[in-house]
């Protein structure tokens, strides 16, 4: 794993952006995004500059369910208000946070997967150490499945919304496995609260408690912090 460290989220965007474009020079076709407050930065810098995006499709990792795409706090909307209504990609993917058929929603969205292999994938990580929203104890070899947020998730998320009963209590999430099937990572993390979490991922054992422990083993992982998230390093 390859780390590096940045002033504030505003380099990282910088950095991360830089290495999506070199990547573009190649050719490639699908990058996977994230949502939360990380990677707003780096959608800004996407959004502000002349890159083009017409021609490439994003396959997103997750969804709160039982938000739709028009709900303001769903990952839909996020993703639209920060990035897709500015920069039209070629096609979009979220799971849907309305399927009422929960294993046909996540096969559905395998089948996405499948036949739309990542080049780049963007990704935050918990507090807890989840990436997309694989909670301590996931499996390695994990796809796309309902999850149960954690106690912690919600705590954490609920400055997203007005009252933290109305966060949801599950999400639809690609798993570890699809994750770790892309063919570049780029992890962001910034801020005190993540430097627990990174010193895990990055120095402590690969075990199904610290989900991103799992990029210990991928080929091509880049971590970019800034000093507070990498404090314990
Ligand atoms: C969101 C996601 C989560 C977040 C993580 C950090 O799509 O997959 O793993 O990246 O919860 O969230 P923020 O960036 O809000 O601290």
């Amino acid at each position: 794993m390859k780390v590096i460290k940045v002033t504030d989220q505003f380099e990282g965007a910088k950095v991360a952006f830089d290495m999506i474009q070199e990547a573009m020079k190649q050719d490639i076709k699908t990058l996977g995004l994230a949502t939360g407050s990380t990677p707003e930065a780096l959608y800004k810098e996407m959004v502000e500059s002349d890159v083009d995006f017409s021609h490439m499709t994003s396959v997103n990792l997750d969804e709160y369910v039982g938000l739709g795409a028009d709900d303001p706090q769903s990952y839909h909307y996020f993703m639209r208000e920060h990035l897709f209504n500015k920069k039209p990609f070629k096609e979009t993917f979220l799971p849907n946070g309305l399927a009422t058929d929960a294993k046909k929603e996540c096969e559905r969205y395998d089948a996405i997967l499948e036949s739309h292999p990542i080049d780049i994938q963007i990704l935050g990580i918990g507090e807890n150490g989840h990436i997309g929203f694989n909670e301590p104890g996931s499996s390695f070899d994990g796809k796309t499945s309902e999850v149960n947020l954690t106690e912690s998730t919600i705590e954490a998320n609920s400055r997203n919304f007005s009252d933290i009963s109305e966060v949801p209590t599950k999400a639809y999430s690609m798993g570890i496995g699809s994750i770790m099937q892309a063919n570049k990572i780029i992890l962001l993390a910034y801020g005190t609260k993540k430097a627990e979490a990174i010193y895990q991922t990055i120095k402590g054992p690969i075990t199904e408690l610290v989900p991103a422990s799992a990029l210990q083993v991928h080929p091509d992982v880049t971590i970019i912090v800034d000093e507070e998230a990498g404090s314990k390093l």
